[in-house]
């Protein structure tokens, strides 16, 4: 089975990109054909900068690389280093209806923040579903606000199948319920656009300012507490096993819980979870010869297998008039 997703280089990873996403990802690759990449086309929607895109793409590339992702194992790759995946989202463009486009969530809610709006926003979800086409990708782990965007590559593969004949795959979002919306410090979906996050790679001293600033309520010490409406709660368990889930639980339900304790231990667990890889990172950043050879290898395998897609739509919708 081929599994593919990708992440923008618009920033520092929090804990909603690694538990829904970058850390399924990485353990589908033990058993499962992975393709994993690095977003930079769909970041020139909102990037303006030209080094900032440059330096948050690299350093997007240095993040996986030191969470795990292995390189020779699987498929990882700047989507802007396949060019071919422009060609595709155009050829895609002609079964795409106006009105699917138009319902978008993400544009709208993009739009209605005051950015503005752009054809490259406006068609952002048709070069996402090229991006998952162009592999013949089956399984798509990603959080629940990039639902509406798998269902329409999926009407889009659909249509193009439909129009053209059998072409393409068409994938299966996949979303556990546990991961699917993981909340910020204020209760909110985590978001960088939201200024909720906890960042897995920032100093001790901002990790903790964050950590520190859940939102808990006011439930007084003498007390039990509600373990089910607690962000803190909701946050710590992502690291715990359901054992410890439990303990935690029990905790919450017996008199004299205090947040600030568990909010300490929340600290030492997210910083001496990340420690390793924050490690790891620095060594890449500060080595990026060794990252460009890697993304080089990457973006090698990954056009092998996506010109043959190509290939076949081309053929399939009379390009090839020769
Ligand atoms: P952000 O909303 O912070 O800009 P991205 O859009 O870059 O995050 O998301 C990258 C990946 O992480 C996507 O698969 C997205 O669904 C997932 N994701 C982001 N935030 C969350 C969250 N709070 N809960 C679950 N998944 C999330
Ligand atoms: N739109 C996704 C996000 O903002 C990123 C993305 C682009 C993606 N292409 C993709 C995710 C293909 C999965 C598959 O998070």
């Amino acid at each position: 089975m081929r599994v593919l997703s990708g992440i923008q280089p618009s920033g520092n990873l929090h804990l909603g990109n690694y538990f829904a996403m970058m850390k399924r990802m990485i353990e589908y690759q033990t058993d499962h054909e992975l393709f994993c990449f690095v977003v930079n086309y769909h970041a020139l929607t909102t990037v303006f900068d030209a080094e900032k895109l440059r330096r948050q793409t690299f350093e997007a590339c240095c993040d996986f690389l030191a969470l795990g992702i292995d390189p020779e194992k699987s498929i990882f790759y700047v989507q802007s280093d396949v060019p071919e995946v422009t060609e595709l989202t155009w050829i895609l463009s002609n079964v795409t209806p106006m009105g699917l486009l138009e319902r978008g969530h993400s544009y709208k809610d993009k739009t209605a923040k005051g950015i503005a709006s752009n054809h490259g926003l406006f068609a952002y979800p048709v070069l996402m579903a090229a991006d998952i086409l162009l592999y013949g990708a089956d399984r798509v782990p990603v959080g629940k606000d990039q639902k509406q965007h798998l269902e329409m590559t999926r009407d889009i593969a659909l249509k193009f199948n439909q129009t053209y004949g059998e072409t393409f795959v068409v994938p299966e979002p996949d979303i556990p319920d546990s991961v699917a919306m993981v909340p910020g410090i204020d209760g909110q979906k985590m978001s960088k656009s939201y200024g909720n996050t906890i960042d897995i790679f920032s100093s001790r001293g901002v990790l903790k300012k964050s950590v520190m600033a859940i939102k808990t309520d006011a439930t007084p010490i003498e007390e039990p507490k509600d373990p089910d409406t607690c962000t803190l709660f909701a946050l710590y368990s992502l690291f715990l096993d359901k054992n410890q889930q439990k303990e935690l639980r029990e905790r919450y339900l017996a008199p004299g819980l205090k947040y600030s304790d568990v909010k300490k231990e929340l600290l030492n667990t997210i910083w001496d979870t990340f420690t390793p890889y924050r490690e790891q990172r620095e060594e890449y950043i500060n080595n990026p010869d060794r990252v460009r050879k890697i993304m080089a290898m990457g973006a090698e395998k990954a056009r092998a297998v996506g010109s043959d897609y190509l290939a076949l739509a081309r053929k399939n919708v009379g390009l090839n008039y020769y």
